[in-house]
């Protein structure tokens, strides 16, 4: 059976990705292939009790060093149930948020260094997404999409501009670390637009994965589209 493909979705709080996400689930849906969603952190039974702490405007004494892990243990429970299972059974995998995450808020937000990269590495037994689409927005624009949105701030959201902003920093320069895995999309376009950008993103990963693995020709949407499943 043919592994399923593994995308994460990337950015600053208020960059409009759920809406991407929800279009890209979409497309797969309409070509007919199996995906699973999935956000962090939470995603299985465990996951989302860490999330919980994580989140709460109550876990205000937590140090950098226990947000770190707590992230990645949700993560780890994440990975091994439910990301792995999926794939190797042919699914594609969409996740919201993964370890770029903990590398710009954690590594460069919170100044924790690549310890980061070391305990996710343990989390996740080096399981590193097909592709990432890392969406970028500037900070006021971020900002009053948050406010169009309403609800309450969380814990992470309540960290204030300058925290937001060593964040978005830091989402660049993981960009750069992983020039071959990360597309960088400018989250200011409409949101056809952008979902247009990543669908023809995913189209290229999927030729590139049919070519790799020999076969020939299969896209998504066409009647050989059953052979990626
Ligand atoms: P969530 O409500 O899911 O945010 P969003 O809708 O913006 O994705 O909350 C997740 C928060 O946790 C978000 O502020 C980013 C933060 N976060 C980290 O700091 N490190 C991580 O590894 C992950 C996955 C999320």
């Amino acid at each position: 059976m043919t592994r399923g493909l593994f995308i994460s979705f990337e950015g600053t709080d208020g960059t409009g990705k759920s809406t991407q996400i929800e279009l890209l689930r979409r497309y797969f849906q309409e070509a007919g292939q199996e995906c699973v969603y999935l956000r962090e952190p939470g995603g299985t039974a465990i996951g989302e009790r860490v999330r919980e702490v994580l989140l709460d405007n109550r876990s205000r004494g937590m140090t950098a060093r226990t947000e770190a892990l707590l992230y990645a243990a949700s993560r780890a429970q994440l990975v091994e149930t439910v990301i792995e299972p999926a794939l190797e059974t042919g699914k594609n995998v969409i996740c919201d948020r993964y370890v770029d995450s903990s590398y710009a808020y954690q590594e460069f937000g919170r100044d924790l260094g690549s310890s980061v990269v070391d305990i996710n590495e343990f989390a996740t037994g080096g399981l590193m997404p097909d592709m990432t689409l890392l969406l970028m927005l500037d900070r006021q624009a971020a900002r009053e999409r948050m406010a169009a949105r309403g609800g309450e701030a969380d814990r992470i959201e309540n960290e204030g501009d300058a925290f937001m902003e060593k964040v978005a920093a830091g989402y660049l320069k993981v960009a750069k670390r992983y020039p071959d895995r990360i597309r960088v999309i400018d989250a200011s376009k409409a949101p056809e637009e952008i979902a247009a950008e990543i669908r023809s993103e995913v189209e290229m990963l999927q030729d590139r994965k049919t070519r790799a693995e020999g076969a020939s020709g299969a896209r998504p949407g066409n009647s050989d589209s059953e052979e990626l499943e």
